[in-house]
């Protein structure tokens, strides 16, 4: 009786013990070489680590990207750590405890991450950057828009409106490798121009965080500074542009200031329909949303990438990468893009302007 107990005790502790092994390991610093295996339900999980969702933008990205992975079979553990590098790091560990097979982020900070990353790839979790590169880490995939080439886009669109003038650059967050890439695009457009003395670079600041308050403020000392005669502010984002527009409109110069974008968000669009914002760059975000779940699901099925025709150096490594192209958008053509592909409606757009004055809906 007694040995027939003690045989059963140890049965179920060795039970015990196999249940323990084969669950997913505690920790950033553990150690296995195999990938997880999928979840208790046979699903392939995805852990989705998001900076923000702020900007509009955001919310689109989070809603389309958990929608495709789960019409391809898997399922997606999301987090936001709302502009917080320690809460991103925390979530990414700790998503990393909960057997995901392929982790997915939107970095707050791209220099913040090395570790996360490297303790990812330890347990043999594939790691993608969206959106906003992962810099110095191992990562498997980027996936943005042509950063770069925004900024460009930007800057020429200023320029063709504005060849002789001066200048104010407000970027985005020093943090994210966007904001950098985009004011090196600005620059490539715009620093042959100042040389050659046909246009003056007045200030060219950055907003932390993205923030409006900030690049009000910063417009408003570059205006008080400059006696108001500023000519063009190329601002990276939609987000920040309402927050110069506002400075602007302080000092009845909307309208006659180029004032860039970025995002084609819903407020952007309704100020260039009422002429106090110039242009947006749209980032159609399905493409970016869907490709980067399809690219996700192959990770995990360890089935080659395609579609990473690109690459990128992010300090540590060439970066296979998949970059989308972006569209400028104005006045002149917000119906055939924005409206058209049913971004935004037309209807919202335009609800503060006088029925006479909106364009035809002919999309
Ligand atoms: C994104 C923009 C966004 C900004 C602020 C950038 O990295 O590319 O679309 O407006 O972050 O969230």
């Amino acid at each position: 009786m007694r040995n027939k107990f003690f045989t059963l005790l140890i049965a179920l502790f060795a039970l015990v013990l196999t249940a323990c092994v084969g669950a997913p390991q505690e920790g950033a610093s553990t150690t296995n070489t195999n990938a997880p295996a999928t979840a208790a339900n046979g699903k392939i999980k995805i852990g989705f680590s998001m900076d923000t969702l702020k900007e509009e933008r955001w919310q689109r990205d989070k809603e389309l990207f958990e929608q495709r992975v789960r019409e391809l079979g898997g399922e997606v553990l999301t987090t936001v750590a709302n502009g917080s590098d320690a809460d991103q790091i925390n979530q990414c560990e700790n998503l990393l405890t909960q057997g995901i097979n392929v982790l997915v982020i939107v970095p707050h900070n791209g220099n913040a991450l090395s570790n996360v990353v490297a303790a990812a790839k330890r347990q043999g979790v594939p790691v993608i950057a969206y959106d906003r590169l992962i810099r110095n880490a191992d990562i498997d995939l980027y996936t943005s828009h042509q950063v770069e080439k925004m900024g460009e886009m930007q800057a020429r669109y200023a320029l063709d409106k504005v060849p002789n003038g001066n200048y104010l650059l407000i970027g985005g967050s020093p943090t994210d490798n966007n904001a950098i890439l985009m004011r090196k695009g600005q620059m490539n457009v715009l620093k042959p121009e100042a040389d050659a003395g046909r246009i003056e670079i007045v200030a060219e600041p950055y907003a932390r965080e993205w923030s409006a308050d900030e690049a009000l403020n910063l417009t408003e000392n570059a205006l008080t500074q400059n006696n108001n005669d500023i000519q063009a502010v190329v601002v990276s984002n939609d987000g920040t542009a309402g927050g110069v527009v506002q400075a602007l409109q302080a000092q009845g110069l909307t309208g006659k200031t180029v004032v860039t974008g970025q995002d084609a968000d819903l407020a952007g669009l309704q100020r260039i329909a009422a002429g106090t914002q110039t242009m947006t760059i749209y980032k159609p975000i399905r493409p970016l949303a869907y490709g980067a779940a399809e690219a996700a699901m192959k990770l995990a099925r360890k089935e080659p990438l395609d579609a990473a025709t690109d690459r990128i150096n992010n300090g540590m490594k060439d970066v296979p990468a998949i970059l989308h192209e972006p569209v400028v958008v104005d006045r002149n053509n917000i119906v055939s893009t924005v409206v058209k592909d049913g971004f935004q409606t037309y209807d919202k757009i335009y609800a503060n302007i006088p029925a006479a004055n909106r364009p035809p809906n002919n999309q």
